[in-house]
């Protein structure tokens, strides 16, 4: 069975002092959560603070985005192995704000999560489509050249060691998610997809995240959906309280046997 992962991606948020509070509230509850994974993306300023804060514990560290050269002349831009030795184990890429307000193509996303790899971070790639290719009937088909654009030239070892995060960019921030047969539509069209470029047993390991909306009262219907393998999180990963509600959702759903915390 897949573990669930519940990441939250702090985007643009956070000072180096509400950082540390946020990782440090997190991690002094993760105990109780043992049967997901849990992650925090904090800006890459914040890494290393969080790093700190997180270590001897069990919370995940991932960056929000990275470059795919290895280092030389590219100004602004930061490597995986940068991103390593302040302690991400995770990488974000191809994150739909990226893609429609820095313009990010499938191409680069593509070099990004093969760099990433390389360098021993597991890539979280995301995909989704606009409101108006929903509206249009193309969401399977542009769902699909996200994939094979960004996830080319994978072996299936990679692809199983791969997470996707489904997240209709119309569900982003909005308020508006996805209903949870819309979300797991996409999912199961994702690992179908999966088992036919490559195999059904390599399907079968990818953990596959929904994002876009995920907030504490909607969590455990979206991940109850057989295809939902855990949340990306935006704005509720910004509450400790929120976050931990949402992965409190996905305990329960892996069956384990948790004290359910008093505000989930
Ligand atoms: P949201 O963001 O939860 O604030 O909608 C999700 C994301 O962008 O990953």
């Amino acid at each position: 069975m897949r573990k669930p992962l519940i990441a939250g991606n702090w985007k643009m948020n956070t000072d180096s002092q509400s950082a540390a509070a946020l990782a440090r509230s997190i991690s002094d509850q993760s105990p109780g959560y043992g049967a997901v994974d849990l992650l925090v993306c904090p800006p890459y300023c914040y890494l290393k603070t969080v790093s700190a804060v997180l270590a001897g514990g069990t919370v995940l560290l991932g960056a929000q985005d990275m470059f795919h050269e290895a280092n030389g002349a590219f100004t602004g831009e930061i490597s995986a192995a940068m991103l390593k030795d302040c302690g991400a184990t995770h990488v974000i890429l191809g994150h739909s704000e990226r893609r429609h307000i820095l313009g990010e193509t499938d191409q680069a996303v593509n070099k990004k999560t093969l760099a990433a790899h390389q360098a021993g971070l597991i890539p979280i790639v995301c995909v989704g489509e606009l409101l108006s290719e929903r509206e249009a009937g193309q969401t399977a088909q542009v769902i699909r050249r996200q994939f094979d654009g960004s996830l080319a030239g994978l072996s299936a070892e990679l692809m199983a060691a791969t997470v996707i995060a489904y997240e209709p960019v119309w569900a982003i921030g909005t308020g508006k998610v996805a209903t949870p047969q819309q979300a797991e539509e996409v999912h199961a069209d994702l690992r179908k997809l999966i088992a036919e470029r490559y195999n059904a047993a390599t399907a079968d390991r990818v953990r596959i995240l929904y994002g876009g909306s995920v907030k504490p009262d909607n969590a455990a219907e979206l991940l109850g959906q057989s295809d939902v393998d855990g949340a990306l999180v935006g704005g509720a990963s910004l509450k400790a309280d929120d976050f931990l509600a949402i992965a409190a959702a996905g305990t329960l759903l892996a069956g384990d046997d948790v004290t359910r915390p008093q505000n989930a």
